[in-house]
């Protein structure tokens, strides 16, 4: 066989050939010769823990398909809703399909009363708008008991459209309170993105109409923001999702694993670190202080993409164009010349460290008017789709619970020792 490994169990002389399939091998066939013995692989860096049909990522050579279309022709072609329809079903939309599809998303929009009352009034007036939004997704498990019946396909997709619509109400609806601003209702005669700008931004107009090249360009991102395969989110989605909980509470999960600073939370993160940097004169400084562990360049480096990541690519040219609307962000030459110099700096390039999606994101957001807070809410909004696409696949694989293994580094057995003689 030549596209196979053979192992040999030094403790027993049993040797074993294991094909090599698709470029990995699969635990099962190594199981056969060493039983209970595990592999300890704590951040998941060899473990394939799914097969997959949605993404595909080419890390060497900055590859990123969903469902096969290169993320370059879906930015430049499609939209968030159609690019959720393929990502979920698995093929494009015909017109009918799809109008049906935009019809029922923009009618889910809406949230209950009590979501917003008794629910999201209820934060502390400085609540992280993430938190917030993880409280509140995992909130809809209880006003929408039905969706606990996830092999009934009808419900399933119910609320599969209900998370995707209800996702930017839920979000501006965090934003407005934290601000103080009244609530805006969801606008059915406007697009996915204009009608999620109308609920952050409206104040006294009957009819808010935002720019359509800034609406134009939250829908790209929100395209390129929709799904990224195994990433840490996606897999807390699986794993939560193979135990069988609604999508609300195991969205809720994901949610929470985007928040941090090392994934979703990260363009937050970039705008922090310009900000501190405050210069370009200080840049080299900077730099100098990451190279010696001081802290990590924010918006930079990949698991996967070790070339370059091709979002950041399109995101750098979306940032013009936003920036012709709203004006140069004054951080924009700071982070250029961050790029510039991390780029050609030995450290970085023998690590294969370049910026990422969220090295410029984060200067767009900002332009357009969203605070900090706001940034990786607005990372969630578009990424439910990729959660429940793989949430949808996962039950029709009916994948096994996920149960890692773990290895006991503890104290052997010892007897209890009474509070008194300790
Ligand atoms: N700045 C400086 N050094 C870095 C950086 C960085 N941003 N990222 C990685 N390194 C170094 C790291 O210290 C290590 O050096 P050494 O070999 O000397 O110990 C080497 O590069 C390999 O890094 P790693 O930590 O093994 O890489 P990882 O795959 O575990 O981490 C990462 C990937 C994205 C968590 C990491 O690159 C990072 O923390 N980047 C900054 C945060 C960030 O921008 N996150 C957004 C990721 S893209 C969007 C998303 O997925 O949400």
């Amino acid at each position: 066989m030549a596209e196979s490994v053979t192992i040999t169990d030094n403790r027993t002389g049993d040797s074993i050939e294991i094909p090599i399939v698709d470029g990995g091998v699969s635990a099962a066939e190594w199981k056969k010769l060493l039983g209970n013995t595990w592999f300890y692989d704590p951040a998941y860096t060899q473990t394939a823990a799914t097969r997959s049909a949605i993404t595909e990522i080419d890390g060497d050579a900055g590859i990123l398909r969903y469902r096969g279309y290169p993320i370059e022709q879906l930015a430049e072609k499609s939209t968030y809703l159609e690019v959720a329809y393929l990502l979920i079903f698995g093929e494009l939309p015909t017109t009918e399909q799809f109008e049906t599809w935009k019809h029922e998303i923009t009618y889910h929009t809406f949230i209950h009363e009590n979501v917003r009352k008794r629910f999201m009034e209820g934060f502390h007036h400085d609540a992280h708008p993430m938190g917030m939004l993880v409280s509140a997704v995992a909130a809809l498990s209880t006003f929408y008991p039905e969706a606990k019946n996830i092999f009934d396909e009808d419900v399933r997709s119910k609320q599969i459209v209900r998370l995707i619509a209800k996702m930017p109400t839920l979000a501006a609806c965090a934003h407005r309170f934290s601000v103080g601003m009244p609530f805006v209702y969801p606008d059915n005669t406007l697009s996915f993105a204009e009608n999620f700008l109308s609920m952050m931004w409206k104040i006294a107009e009957p009819a808010y109409k935002p720019d359509p090249a800034l609406a134009k360009a939250l829908d790209v991102l929100f395209i390129l923001h929709a799904d990224h395969e195994l990433n840490c989110g996606t897999a807390v989605m699986r794993m939560a999702g193979s135990s069988h909980p609604d999508p609300y509470s195991a969205t809720a999960a994901a949610t929470a694993a985007l928040y941090g600073p090392r994934h979703g939370g990260a363009n937050e993160e970039v705008i922090r670190m310009l900000t501190e940097i405050g210069s370009i004169d200080n840049v080299d400084a900077f730099v100098a202080g990451v190279k010696e562990g001081k802290g990590k360049l924010m918006g930079f480096g990949h698991r996967v993409y070790k070339n370059f990541d091709p979002r950041a690519q399109i995101i750098k040219k979306i940032a013009y164009d936003v920036f012709e609307v709203t004006g140069k962000n004054p951080l924009l030459d700071l982070a250029l010349k961050l790029e510039e110099v991390a780029l050609a700096d030995e450290y970085f390039i023998s690590r294969k460290l370049y910026p990422n999606v969220d090295f410029y994101s984060g200067l767009i957001y900002q332009a357009m008017g969203f605070p900090l807070e706001m940034f990786t809410v607005l990372f969630a909004i578009p990424r439910t789709a990729g959660w429940l696409a793989h949430w949808k696949e996962l039950l029709e694989q009916d994948q096994k619970i996920a149960r890692p293994r773990q290895l006991y580094v503890g104290s052997p057995e010892r007897a209890y020792v009474g509070i008194d003689a300790r």
